[in-house]
């Protein structure tokens, strides 16, 4: 791969990234349900009804997986815990099998050198929280920040940073108002809220951990190119629409303090009232910021649908096994988008990128150079990024292995490492050995 790490400032941080619902296999060392359980045994949610029971097994196979990580050279790690594994009904009594997990965890990624960069929430919700309504609930920020105490109180102090939620924008409008996700509602009056406790569930973990005495806080949004399908105003307004919701909501509240006008017509009469007294808190100092990129999106206008009245495009660059567009300028475009914008100089890590392939394993090995040219191309557009003077500080390639794809269950391929489902055989991939190739210091 023609990239080494001299054409990257000192310190920078090459990682990979996984979630714990994707890859722990949640019914292993008492783990409570999650409202992932329940969207998937529903029929039409996910793929072959497949669900994060077993996913990749790393609950037991943990060792191995980090070995996999340390030898291909990276020096960083982002993981997630998991809510329900650690308070199995959401709050209460702590399940201690879950917290001892998750110190081995972080003990055997430290006993590798490994920097470790942990996400304290990334998609499964205890189901008896879901009970009560979720993330339409305003007790769940006090929930979260209970939750971010206890396993804080665990490992704080081994992990070197800590987000508080992955991709707001999927807990909240993929999954209440798009229905792909858990918990597959479609009302705006349930994404109006989502949209808002997100947040203030932020910035009560945030206020609680900083109370703890914990710092290197941070969160990890994700930001998606927003095209007009064509030259028309009408499109040009659904690109914007689009870009309001998506890319500006929470990067301009957390930043900020208030919500984009654009976004504001559609979801301010289903917000919770007073929602504006929550905004000082959700909009206190950050201490760095992740993005997540993956694509672009073509939007069209449709009139005959109610706000925000977006129809999508299919477009027409190379696409990966999801038909997700590949862009990499799109990536060159948030990083300097965003320090302009947002945060100027404030670290910020591209904490996902990467493409899913239909990768199959022929003679043992699996040669994917469309994914050695995604992270080329993509490492180029942060580099860019970099001599234009953005504080990027890491890149974290989405993921380690080949995982629980959410609504698509266990067919589509991220992974720098095949996982053959079977019999959890771990492969590294012809990418994997390029990037280590790629990061092995030089003379050695
Ligand atoms: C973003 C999410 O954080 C991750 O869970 C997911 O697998 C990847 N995107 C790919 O869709």
């Amino acid at each position: 791969m023609a990239f080494n790490r001299s054409d990257f400032p000192k310190g920078f941080q090459f990682g990979t990234a996984t979630a714990a619902y994707q890859i722990e296999g949640h019914q292993f060392g008492g783990a409570g349900s999650t409202h992932w359980d329940s969207f998937a045994a529903t029929p039409g949610n996910v793929v072959r009804a497949e669900n994060g029971a077993l996913a990749c097994d790393h609950y037991h196979r943990y060792q191995t997986d980090l070995d996999l990580v340390a030898d291909a050279g990276l020096d960083a790690y982002r993981f997630s815990t998991s809510w329900a594994r650690v308070l199995p009904e959401g709050r209460g009594t702590p399940n201690q099998e879950g917290l001892d997990f998750y110190e081995r965890l972080v003990d055997a990624a430290l006993a590798r050198d490994l920097t470790l960069h942990q996400t304290l929430y990334h998609w499964e919700l205890p189901s008896a929280l879901a009970d009560m309504g979720g993330w339409r609930n305003p007790d769940i920020s006090k929930w979260f920040a209970d939750y971010a105490e206890v396993i804080t109180d665990r490992i704080g102090d081994r992990v070197t940073s800590i987000a508080t939620l992955n991709e707001p924008w999927c807990v909240a409008y993929l999954s209440h108002f798009l229905g792909h996700h858990a918990p597959g509602l479609r009302d705006i009056r349930a994404t109006a809220r989502a949209m808002h406790h997100v947040n203030k569930a932020h910035g009560a973990a945030m206020t609680r951990l900083r109370q703890m005495g914990q710092d290197n806080l941070g969160i990890v949004l994700n930001f998606e190119y927003a095209n007009p399908a064509d030259n028309s105003d009408k499109a040009k307004t659904a690109a914007s629409t689009h870009d309001a919701i998506y890319n500006k909501w929470f990067i301009e509240a957390i930043t900020k303090g208030s919500y984009p006008a654009e976004a504001l017509e559609g979801f301010a009469s289903h917000l919770p009232e007073n929602w504006q007294d929550d905004m000082v808190e959700i909009s206190q100092k950050i201490d760095w910021l992740g993005v997540n990129y993956y694509t672009r999106k073509n939007l069209a206008y449709d009139s005959a649908q109610p706000w925000p009245h977006i129809q999508e495009v299919a477009g027409t660059l190379d696409k990966n096994s999801m038909d997700w567009e590949i862009y990499p300028e799109g990536l060159h475009y948030f990083l300097t988008r965003i320090s302009r914008d947002y945060i100027g100089s404030l670290p910020v890590f591209v904490t996902e990128n990467g493409i899913p392939l239909d990768d199959t394993i022929e003679n043992g090995s699996i040669y994917d150079p469309r994914r050695s040219a995604f992270v080329e191309a993509h490492f180029q557009a942060a580099q860019q990024a970099i001599a234009e003077g953005v504080n990027l500080q890491g890149f974290f390639y989405w993921s380690l292995l080949d995982n629980y794809e959410w609504a698509y269950g266990y067919e589509k391929r991220f992974g720098l490492v095949h996982v053959d489902f079977n019999t959890q055989k771990r492969t590294p991939k012809a990418s994997y050995h390029e990037i280590k190739a790629s990061l092995k210091p030089e003379g050695s």
